[in-house]
Order: C-alpha cells, then sequence, then structure tokens
C-alpha cells in the first residue's frame, strides 16, 4: 500500500517524502513542478510530473497506485500573493481540492491529511490560538484553506472520508544533514530572507513595522521546524488508518518569537553582523499568532525535537551555507 504526497516536490511536502521512505513507506509524488524542485524528491518515491486539476491525470496515477493515504501540500501559499489575484489561489487550492476529492471518492481512498494554515484564523481574537478559536480569514490564501478543510468535512459526513487538517504556524528548518530544504522564488519568508542577508545576497533585512502592540513592536510568531512538522503528519496518517476521528490540529511550538528576536537569534547562530532597517508595516500581517499545539500533543502524540528557535536556524543556516543558490547548485 502506497502513500500519495500531494506537492512532493515543494519545501514542506519533500520533507514528508524524505521522512515516509526513511520510515519504510511505499511513496509515490504527484507535483506540477511550478514551484516545486524535481531534485527535491527522494529518489526511492515514485515520482509524477502532472496538475491535480488534471482529472484524467490524476486517475492514472489512482489506478496505477494502491493508495491508502493522502497527504496533501499542492498549493499556492502566499498571502499577498493570495490578496493580488485571487481568482488563481480559487482555482489551484479549492478547484485542486474539488477534483481531489471526486478522485478519492472514485478510487474509494478515505484518508488524507490536508496542510492547512494559521492564516485560517485571521486577526486571532485569543492567544495562544486552540483549534474552536474562530476561523475568520483576512485573505484569500487563508479563505482557500479554510473553504478546503470544510470541504473535507462535507465529504467526511457524506462519503465517510476520514481527514486530519493540521493548521501550521511559521515552518522553518530544513532536513539535519541539509540534503533538501527551503528554495522559493520570490522568497518571502523571513528566516530565509535572513539568511540570504547573513550570505550577503541580499543587502539588509527589512523589518516589517516597529509599532505593532508587542514589548518591541515588532510582529510576534511561532516557529515549528520542519522535520518536527512532518512528523506529525505521519502520526496523523497512522491515526487516521487506526480509525481516529476526523479533526484539526495547530502545529506550532506554544511560543512566540518577535521579528527582531529572530534576527537577533540568527545572528547568534551565522556570527554575521546581519544589517536590517524599518520598513512600513506589511499589509494583513496580524501582530501576533501563537499556537496552542496541545491536543496534537495529547491526541497524536506529538513531540517536537526542535524546541529552541537558534536550533531550527541552524538547521536552516546549514542547508544555505550548503545551498546558496537552493536547488540550482545541484543541476
Ligand atoms: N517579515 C519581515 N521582513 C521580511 C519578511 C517577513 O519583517 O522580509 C516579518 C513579517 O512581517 C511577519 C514575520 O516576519 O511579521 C513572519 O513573516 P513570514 O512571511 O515569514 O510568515 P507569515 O507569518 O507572514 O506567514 C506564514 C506562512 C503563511 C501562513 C501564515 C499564517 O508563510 O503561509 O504564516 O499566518 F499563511
Amino acid at each position: 500500500m502506497t502513500v500519495l504526497v500531494l506537492g512532493g516536490a515543494g519545501y514542506i511536502g519533500s520533507h514528508a517524502v524524505d521522512q515516509l521512505v526513511e520510515k519504510g513507506y511505499d511513496v509515490a509524488v504527484v507535483d506540477n513542478l511550478v514551484t516545486g524542485h524535481r531534485q527535491a524528491v527522494h529518489p526511492k518515491a515514485r515520482f509524477y510530473e502532472g496538475d491535480i486539476r488534471d482529472k484524467s491525470f490524476l486517475q492514472s496515477v489512482f489506478a496505477k497506485e494502491k493508495v491508502e493515504g493522502i497527504l496533501h501540500f499542492a498549493a499556492f501559499s502566499l498571502v499577498g500573493e493570495s490578496v493580488e489575484k485571487p481568482l488563481k489561489y480559487f482555482n489551484n487550492n479549492i478547484y485542486g481540492m474539488q477534483v481531489l476529492l471526486e478522485v478519492m471518492e472514485e478510487y474509494g481512498v478515505k484518508n488524507i491529511v490536508f496542510s492547512s494554515t494559521a492564516a485560517t484564523y485571521g486577526e486571532p481574537e485569543e492567544t495562544p490560538i486552540t483549534e474552536t478559536t474562530p476561523q475568520k480569514p483576512t485573505n484569500p490564501y487563508g479563505e482557500s484553506k479554510l473553504t478546503m478543510e470544510k470541504m473535507m468535512k462535507w465529504c467526511h459526513e457524506a462519503y465517510g472520508m476520514n481527514f486530519v487538517a493540521l493548521r501550521y504556524f511559521n515552518v522553518a528548518g530544513a532536513k539535519e544533514n541539509s540534503s533538501i530544504g527551503e528554495d522559493h522564488d520570490p522568497e518571502t519568508h523571513l528566516v530565509p530572507i535572513i539568511l540570504q542577508v547573513a550570505l550577503g545576497q541580499r543587502d539588509s533585512l527589512k523589518i516589517f513595522g516597529t509599532d505593532y502592540p508587542t514589548p518591541d513592536g515588532t510582529c510576534i510568531r511561532d516557529y515549528v521546524q520542519v522535520v518536527d512538522l512532518i512528523a506529525a503528519h505521519i502520526l496523523a496518517l497512522e491515526y487516521l488508518k487506526n480509525g481516529g476521528e476526523s479533526t484539526a490540529f495547530n502545529l506550532g511550538s506554544n511560543t512566540g518569537y518577535s521579528v527582531k528576536e529572530m534576527l537577533e537569534a540568527a545572528r547568534k547562530v551565522t556570527g554575521k553582523v546581519i544589517p536590517a532597517e524599518v520598513a512600513p508595516r506589511r499589509a494583513g500581517d496580524p501582530s501576533i499568532l501563537v499556537a496552542s499545539a496541545d491536543k496534537a500533543k495529547a491526541i497524536l502524540g506529538w513531540q517536537p525535537q526542535h524546541t529552541d528557535v537558534e536550533d531550527i536556524i541552524q538547521t536552516a543556516w546549514n542547508w544555505h551555507v550548503s545551498h546558496p543558490k537552493g536547488y540550482n547548485d545541484k543541476k
């Protein structure tokens, strides 16, 4: 029986494929390589290049593979871009989920672990955020992921499909041996941008806003290491296989770090000056996003190993130093 990883050539998906293969699962990957990298996919996984919205393509994969469960990472995920181009997000994310659920139903595949996001909560009413905090997205990306969660819920009720929605907070870092890591173009995320400055690839970090209602005025986020994040996916898959109830889990660390604290931590890890300048707020950034991950710990038995933010940054730094041009270095 096979685990099918959709979006398995992306940053997070490639870490999932890697960990599944290392744990002895039989793995097949679908990716359209729009944002993913073929080199990121573990050589022991079978790779199908194509788009999940292409129903006949997806059916052909399900016809070839005996799929016992799905990890679904195939989506666009940039908040700012989603505000500019909502239809791009609704088409890829929501319509992609529609086709996937149709094909799952057709082939009798019951279990799906889904990449959801803290962005489904919007500007939260409470901190830390729990799974019952109201979901009120403030951008089309978050809206698309919330809609995808709801689609799975209705298919659960109608067709008996089982799902776990994993709501990620800020994912960072790389596999410990640096064989895979984060390579986005354009890069918009804080940790890789700070490290690109440390490498001299950018002049300075722009700190987006220093007038937020936080102790140092910069936004606070909850950082989770990508290898730990993926461990939760495998636990969720096993939970579903063992008859676990369909539900959602936050994946974070219960601890928040400000942009300035992340910069300081990166200076310590890299030993570099890392110039920074104050810039205007970025539209749509909530001031504080911190997860309560107690539910994932209690029900899935999730135990993140990288609880120190310097340790998370260290794994990212090792990847950036060894792959200064990302996967292009290895082409
Ligand atoms: N930031 C800067 N300068 C930069 C980049 C980021 O100051 O050059 C700040 C942002 O303003 C924010 C923090 O660093 O306060 C983190 O920003 P990221 O872009 O790294 O991450 P986000 O919190 O915006 O987004 C992440 C995921 C999204 C997800 C969101 C949930 O990348 O996919 O969390 O809110 F939707």
